[in-house]
């Protein structure tokens, strides 16, 4: 065994720039507690011409050519910040290959081919980690892996992109500021993705969600079983209306297991009940809480983007290959294998029962008389603004009837089924009808 731990990195960007930083800054706390030191061997990035706020040791290489890392025999852990699919699939495929444990936070890949490639690490006996990939420094995965691996996990409800909970949070706190503004400011403060349409449009919260939901359910989720809605269309009335109503508006991740055995997930901008933990998470916080028995609910928070906290993951993820290695030990069982070859059965969201239909019109008490006579008996409430009805603990046939009944009415729906009510008892479609 060599007597450090030696790193390849392979992206420089932000977090790549923080990952250096923190090493060459916190050397003293690192040697100190780490079951042996570590030595950054390679900087590999492809803007190697772009300024950075800080510059590497001169003792690490530099290429910008990532397999660069791969052919060097003195590299024993790979760290990826590369992002992106394509390439960085290409890469971490060649790295373990070559035998060496990989690190990495790109949860688009892991969503996509996390476990074809948990299965090569473990057929090659290394590791593949990623505690950085969801909630950034969060210890999200070390505690469905380990702290509640004796469980069974009913659910898990989460607030996983720190950016869309950045801009609903200021949305509310600078009442009628625009979104545009806000994910602006996102960006400026390094929490966005680089195309940040992966955070708006739910992508990037479903592609944590397919990768806690194979860590919980052992089964193999694509982001494409998942039900994705953004928060694009959020407006401020939405959100005030919200408020008024007791509840915050958040970009929620569920994953449920339901009562015929089918795993239910969704990404989707849900109004929680303020009591719920989850109403509490602001700004770039993220929150996760998972119900398991017979643990009961766990919530966990904490900063979920940026440098601080990526890296914070990263290194929990070095010193566990520090600790194997100083032990004497290489590779495991590798996480998300256990999903490769599971394919539950996987119910992508529908309009739940019980749900309430928000109807927002400027006609509307006379849309809602008509409602309330095709609905035949079906209680409608008189919402907190004048233009808006409340039909609660609609079931799911009656809320089909009720949009259809909306349609038939000549309204232009621009249906937005925007809103799930994922922790009350009922999930809220928002009909938002222009003439
Ligand atoms: N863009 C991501 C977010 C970064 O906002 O949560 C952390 O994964």
């Amino acid at each position: 065994v060599h007597q450090a731990l030696r790193i390849g990195l392979a992206g420089f960007g932000n977090i790549g720039t923080a990952f250096v930083r923190f090493l060459q800054e916190q050397h003293d706390r690192i040697d100190a507690r780490y079951a042996m030191p570590l030595e950054l061997r390679w900087v590999c990035t492809r803007n190697p011409k772009r300024r950075r706020s800080v510059a590497p040791p001169p003792t690490a290489k530099r290429s910008s050519d990532f397999l660069d890392i791969v052919r060097d025999p003195d590299v024993d852990v790979v760290v990826e910040l590369i992002g992106g699919v394509n390439d960085a699939r290409t890469f971490v495929t060649a790295a373990l290959e070559a035998g060496k444990d990989v690190i990495t936070a790109n949860k688009a890949l892991l969503a996509e081919c996390g476990p074809e490639l948990a299965l090569l690490a473990q057929a090659k006996g290394v590791r593949l980690l990623f505690e950085a990939a969801v909630g950034a420094g969060i210890p999200i995965i070390r505690s469905i892996e380990t702290g509640l691996l004796s469980n069974r996990i009913v659910s898990l409800h989460g607030i996983i992109n720190g950016t869309t909970n950045y801009i609903l949070t200021r949305m509310v706190d600078r009442r009628g500021a625009s979104f545009a503004e806000m994910l602006d400011e996102a960006s400026r403060l390094g929490y966005a993705e680089p195309d940040p349409s992966l955070d708006v449009d739910g992508y990037d919260a479903a592609h944590k969600l397919a990768v806690l939901a194979a860590l919980c359910f052992g089964q193999h989720v694509r982001a494409s079983d998942i039900r994705i809605e953004g928060i694009r269309h959020v407006t401020p009335e939405d959100i005030n209306w919200g408020t008024i109503q007791g509840l915050s508006l958040k970009l929620l991740a569920s994953a449920r297991l339901r009562d015929d055995g089918k795993l239910h997930l969704s990404v989707a901008p849900s109004y929680i009940p303020e009591a719920h933990p989850l109403a509490a998470v602001r700004g770039v916080t993220n929150g996760i809480a998972i119900e398991a028995e017979p643990c009961g609910v766990v919530f966990l928070s904490g900063a979920g983007a940026g440098g601080g906290s990526t890296v914070t993951g990263l290194m929990s993820d070095l010193a566990d290959i520090a600790a194997q290695r100083a032990a004497g030990g290489r590779g495991g069982k590798a996480l998300l294998s256990l999903a490769a070859g599971s394919r539950g059965k996987i119910a992508r969201a529908q309009i739940q029962p019980d749900c309430c239909l928000r109807v927002t019109h400027p006609e509307v008490p006379l849309h809602v008389n008509r409602l309330e006579r095709r609905l035949k008996g079906e209680c409608v409430e008189r919402g907190a603004s004048d233009a808006t009805y409340l039909i609660p603990e609609m079931k799911s046939s009656a809320m089909e009837r009720a949009l259809g009944t909306l349609d038939d009415l000549g309204l232009d729906s621009g249906r937005r089924s925007k809103v799930d009510f994922a922790l009350g008892s009922r999930n809220l479609v928002d009909a938002d009808f222009k003439k």
